[in-house]
């Protein structure tokens, strides 16, 4: 039964969690940065950066004290050393090595999106049945890939342009609406007409298991603003046609979302799928694939962003493996499934 304390500082959380046989959470400790971002609309690597610094030390400490658990009781450190913002990864990696140096336990390195992944399986006794088409959607990332087992997985579709998450975040500024806007259309879009505005779906060629959502955001900036030299004004925005809007942008992106999974099944012979990221929180999305061709796995709400216990998670899959990391580790930028 390894114990596994984890560090998340890929971008703009500060996280620490401890798991217990990759499925048992005890502690999940997120110091978010939303409020220190929100101005600029977006992650400010400098500010997120220092963020980290101050935060770490503290969620550390409580990721421990409310597990119940001591430094002498835990079997590996882990950290989410890939992908993410070179500034923010090294302060959880230099903490993750100094912390498995000095106590002399090993340490382990995790891909954040992998991790993602990984991340429907706690606080659970579910086994989706492989192979498995894995999705992750978030601010960063929105990428499909084939899961043969938890560790062999292969990209085979990612983004041409925006994150789906980035997307939303892009959208609610068109809006005028809070950051992240995620959320925030979400809730709008449960209270709109999904068929108010007709929103174009980009599915690229045929076979494509890419994804782009710039067109998309262009399209609800054209529609809210109108369209440069065609003297055309926008939409008067009225509370309705906000809640249309939101209602029609998110239908355009679940209807692409659904369609590439299909996809991706029949190209891969998956028979189930498992889905994480920031987006896996959205009720139009959950709603959608709640009637799907086979089983679908979301994370409980508390896993969908970025979060600690899903690398202490995963981590148990590579400490199984002895599958451990040299103190020489390196922060990166791109994942280990990039193309
Ligand atoms: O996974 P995450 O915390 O960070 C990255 O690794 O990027 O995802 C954050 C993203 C943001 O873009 C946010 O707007 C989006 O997830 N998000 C949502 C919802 N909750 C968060 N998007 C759509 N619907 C939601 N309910
Ligand atoms: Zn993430």
């Amino acid at each position: 039964m390894p114990t596994i304390l984890a560090i998340e500082s890929t971008c703009d959380e500060t996280a620490a969690a401890v798991v217990v046989d990759g499925r048992d959470v005890r502690s999940n400790v997120v110091a978010t940065q939303v409020e220190l971002h929100a101005k600029y609309r977006g992650v400010v690597p400098e500010i997120a950066s220092r963020a980290h610094i101050e935060n770490i030390l503290p969620v550390l400490e409580e990721s421990l004290a409310s597990a119940a658990c001591g430094l002498a009781d835990l079997d590996a450190i882990a950290v989410a050393h890939r992908p993410g913002l070179v500034g923010s990864l090294l302060v959880g990696v230099t903490a993750a090595k100094s912390l498995a140096w000095s106590l002399g336990k090993p340490l382990i390195a995790v891909d954040h999106v992998h991790a993602h992944l990984y991340s429907v399986l706690l606080d659970s006794d579910l086994d989706p049945q492989m192979p498995a088409v894995g999705m992750v959607c978030s601010g960063g990332h929105t990428a499909l890939y084939d899961i043969r087992a938890w560790d062999d997985v292969t990209l085979i579709g990612s983004t041409i342009d925006d994150a789906v998450g980035e997307a939303y975040d892009k959208v609610a500024a068109i809006l005028g609406l809070a950051y992240p806007g995620g959320p925030v259309i979400d809730k709008l879009a449960a209270e709109g007409d999904p068929k108010a505005v007709p929103f174009p779906r980009t599915y690229l060629n045929r076979e494509s298991l890419d994804f782009s959502f710039s067109g998309l955001k262009t399209a609800v900036l054209y529609h809210v603003r109108g369209v440069p030299g065609q003297n055309k004004p926008g939409a008067t925005m009225t509370d309705r046609h906000l809640r249309d809007v939101c209602a029609s942008f998110q239908a355009a992106c679940v209807d692409v979302i659904t369609r590439k999974l299909r996809r991706a099944l029949t190209q891969t012979g998956g028979k189930s799928v498992i889905i994480g990221g920031g987006v896996s929180a959205n009720g139009g999305l959950r709603a959608a694939l709640a009637r799907f061709d086979v089983p679908v796995y979301f994370p409980k709400l508390a896993y969908c962003t970025d979060n600690a216990a899903m690398s202490a998670g995963l981590a148990d899959v590579h400490y199984r493996a002895g599958r451990f990391a040299s103190l020489d580790l390196d922060a990166i930028t791109y994942s280990s499934f990039a193309r």
